[in-house]
C-alpha cells in the first residue's frame, strides 16, 4: 500500500514537474518558430541531436559528384540526402558508420551535385565582383539544391548587370528579394526591472545592448585569454577600433551606462569580429545569455560550444533589438558583401558564414547564437554571433572563425 502510494506520489510529482517544465515557456520561441506546442519541443530537440550526429557521420561519405549535400528536418525526423543518381544509395546505406541512422535517411533525387553547385557559386562570386554588386548575400542551400542570392530592390539599378549574368548560369540561381519576405517584426514584451538580483557591479550578459559613440550592437560572449577577459561582438559595431564600449540594458536608451572597456581587436573583412577588453572592475563577465522575456528562465547558461555544420538545425539568438528569436540554418557556406551607411562608410565582405531564417534586426549585431539542449535546462551550446540580417533572414558567424589563438570561451564548466 505504502509502495503504491509512493509510486503514485512520484507519478504525481513527475507530472507536476513535467507540467512545470512545459508551461514555463523556456521553449516558447522555439515552439513558435516550429509551430508546435511547447510540450513537443523536447522530443524534437532529441531528434535533432541524433540527426546532427548522423549528418556528421554522413558528410565524409558524400562524394561531391554524386551527392548534392544533406539537411535535416527535425519535425519529420529525417536526414535528407540529395542524390543525383538514385542507383548510388548503397554508398551510404552499406557504410557501417550509417547503420544506426538507416531508418532516418531519406534520399532526394536532385539535378545538381555539390561540385556543380560549388562551381556555380564560385562563378557567382566572380560575377558579383566583376559587376560591382552590393548588399548581396549568396550561398548554397541544400534544401532547394541551388544557390540562393538575397537582394533588395533598392539596389536594383546597381545590381542589374550582375543579376542579368547570374541568370545565365546553370543551375539558374534563386533570387530572393528581402521585400518579398517581409514578416511583421515581433518585439517580445519585457520588463527590465524584474529578475536581475541586486548585486555589486553590472553583469554584461550575451544579448545585452552595448554602445560606442552612439552606435548600438549586442554583447556576444566572453572569452579568456592570458589573464584578461574580452567581450566578443561584431566588428562593424562602433566606427573604429580603440573606442570605449558601454552597457545598454534591454529597452534602455542608447547612452553610456556602465563602461565595459576598450575594443582592442576589430576586423570587418572575411570575418566581422571585435573584442572588447574588460577594464572596468564594475562590469562583470560570465557564461550567461539574456532571456529576460522568459519569467521562469530569465538567463541561459552556456554549457559548451558546437559547430553549426548541419543544415536544418534549429538555433536561436539573443539580441538588443529583437531579443530571443529562433529559426533554422538554411545554408552553411555563404558570402555577404555589404556597404554600411550612416556614420560608417565601409564595405565589408564576410565569407564562410551561416544563413538562417531567424528574425533579427539592426542592433542585434554581435548577439550570441546558440542551440538548446533537450536536457539540463536552462543550458545551451554556443554556436556563434549574429552580424547581419534582412527581412526573413539572419546571418551569423560560427565560433571557429571568430576565436583567436589562445582564446577560450567562458562556459559554466571552466
Ligand atoms: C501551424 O500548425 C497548424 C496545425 O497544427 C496549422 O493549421 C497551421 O496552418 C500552421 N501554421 C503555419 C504558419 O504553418
Ligand atoms: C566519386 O564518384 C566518381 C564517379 O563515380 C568517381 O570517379 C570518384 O573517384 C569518386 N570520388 C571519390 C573521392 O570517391
Ligand atoms: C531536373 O532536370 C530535368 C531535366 O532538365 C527537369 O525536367 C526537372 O524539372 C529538374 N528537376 C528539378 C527538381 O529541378
Ligand atoms: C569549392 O570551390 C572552391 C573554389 O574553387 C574550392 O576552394 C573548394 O575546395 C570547393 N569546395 C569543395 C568542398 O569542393
Ligand atoms: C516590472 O516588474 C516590476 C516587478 O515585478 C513591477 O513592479 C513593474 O510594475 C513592472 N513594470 C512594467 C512596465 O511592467
Ligand atoms: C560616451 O562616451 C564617449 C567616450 O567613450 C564620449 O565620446 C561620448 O560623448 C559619450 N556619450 C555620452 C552621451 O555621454
Ligand atoms: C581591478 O581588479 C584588479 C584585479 O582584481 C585589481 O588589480 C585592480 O587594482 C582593480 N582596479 C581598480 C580600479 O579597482
Ligand atoms: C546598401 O545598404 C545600405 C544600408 O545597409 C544602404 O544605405 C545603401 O544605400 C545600399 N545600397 C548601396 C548601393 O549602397
Amino acid at each position: 500500500m505504502k509502495t503504491i502510494f509512493l509510486i503514485l506520489n512520484l507519478l504525481l510529482f513527475s507530472l507536476i514537474l513535467q507540467n512545470h517544465l512545459t508551461s514555463c515557456g523556456l521553449y516558447e520561441p522555439l515552439a513558435q518558430y516550429l509551430n508546435v506546442s511547447e510540450s513537443e519541443v523536447p522530443e524534437l530537440l532529441s531528434n535533432q541531436k541524433i540527426l546532427i550526429e548522423g549528418n556528421r557521420n554522413l558528410t565524409p561519405l558524400l562524394n561531391s559528384t554524386i551527392f548534392g549535400g544533406s539537411y535535416i528536418d527535425i519535425k519529420a525526423n529525417k536526414l535528407n540526402i540529395n542524390i543525383v543518381d538514385m542507383s548510388q544509395q548503397g554508398i551510404i546505406t552499406n557504410n557501417p558508420a550509417m547503420k544506426p541512422y538507416l531508418k532516418l535517411l531519406s534520399f532526394v533525387q536532385v539535378n545538381n551535385s555539390f561540385d556543380q553547385l560549388n562551381f556555380t557559386s564560385n562563378q557567382l562570386n566572380i560575377l558579383a565582383k566583376k559587376y560591382n554588386a552590393i548588399n548581396y548575400t549568396l550561398g548554397i542551400e541544400n534544401d532547394v539544391n541551388n544557390i540562393v542570392i538575397y537582394l533588395s530592390h533598392a539596389d536594383d539599378a546597381r545590381n542589374q548587370e550582375f543579376i542579368d549574368h547570374a541568370k545565365k548560369l546553370t543551375p539558374t540561381p534563386i533570387i530572393k528579394y528581402s521585400e518579398d519576405n517581409k514578416k511583421e517584426m515581433k518585439f517580445n514584451s519585457f520588463n527590465s526591472s524584474t529578475l536581475m538580483p541586486r548585486q555589486i557591479g553590472t553583469r554584461i550578459l550575451g544579448g545585452d545592448g552595448i554602445t560606442a559613440l552612439n552606435s548600438i550592437g549586442s554583447a556576444g560572449f566572453w572569452v579568456r585569454s592570458g589573464d584578461r577577459v574580452y567581450l566578443a561582438t561584431a566588428g562593424h559595431v562602433g566606427p573604429s577600433n580603440d573606442v570605449d564600449f558601454y552597457y545598454v540594458p534591454w529597452g534602455g536608451e542608447i547612452t553610456n551606462n556602465t563602461l565595459i572597456g576598450k575594443r582592442v581587436i576589430r576586423r570587418t573583412w572575411e570575418v566581422d569580429i571585435g573584442y572588447i577588453m574588460k577594464t572596468n572592475n564594475n562590469s562583470l563577465a560570465g557564461p550567461i545569455i539574456r532571456n529576460t522575456d522568459n519569467e521562469e528562465f530569465p538567463e541561459l547558461q552556456i554549457m559548451g560550444v558546437t559547430d553549426p555544420d548541419t543544415e536544418g538545425t534549429v538555433v536561436c539568438k539573443s539580441g538588443f533589438t529583437t531579443h530571443v528569436t529562433c529559426g533554422k540554418i538554411t545554408g552553411i557556406r555563404n558570402t555577404v558583401t555589404k556597404l554600411m551607411d550612416g556614420h560608417i562608410q565601409e564595405i565589408f565582405e564576410i565569407n564562410n558564414h551561416v544563413i538562417s531564417d531567424m528574425q533579427c534586426s539592426g542592433g542585434d549585431s554581435g548577439g550570441p547564437v546558440y542551440q538548446y539542449l533537450e536536457e539540463l535546462l536552462p543550458t545551451v551550446l554556443l554556436v556563434g554571433i549574429e552580424f547581419y540580417s534582412g527581412p526573413g533572414y539572419c546571418l551569423f558567424q560560427p565560433l571557429r572563425v571568430l576565436l583567436l589563438p589562445g582564446m577560450q570561451v567562458i562556459t559554466i564548466n571552466n
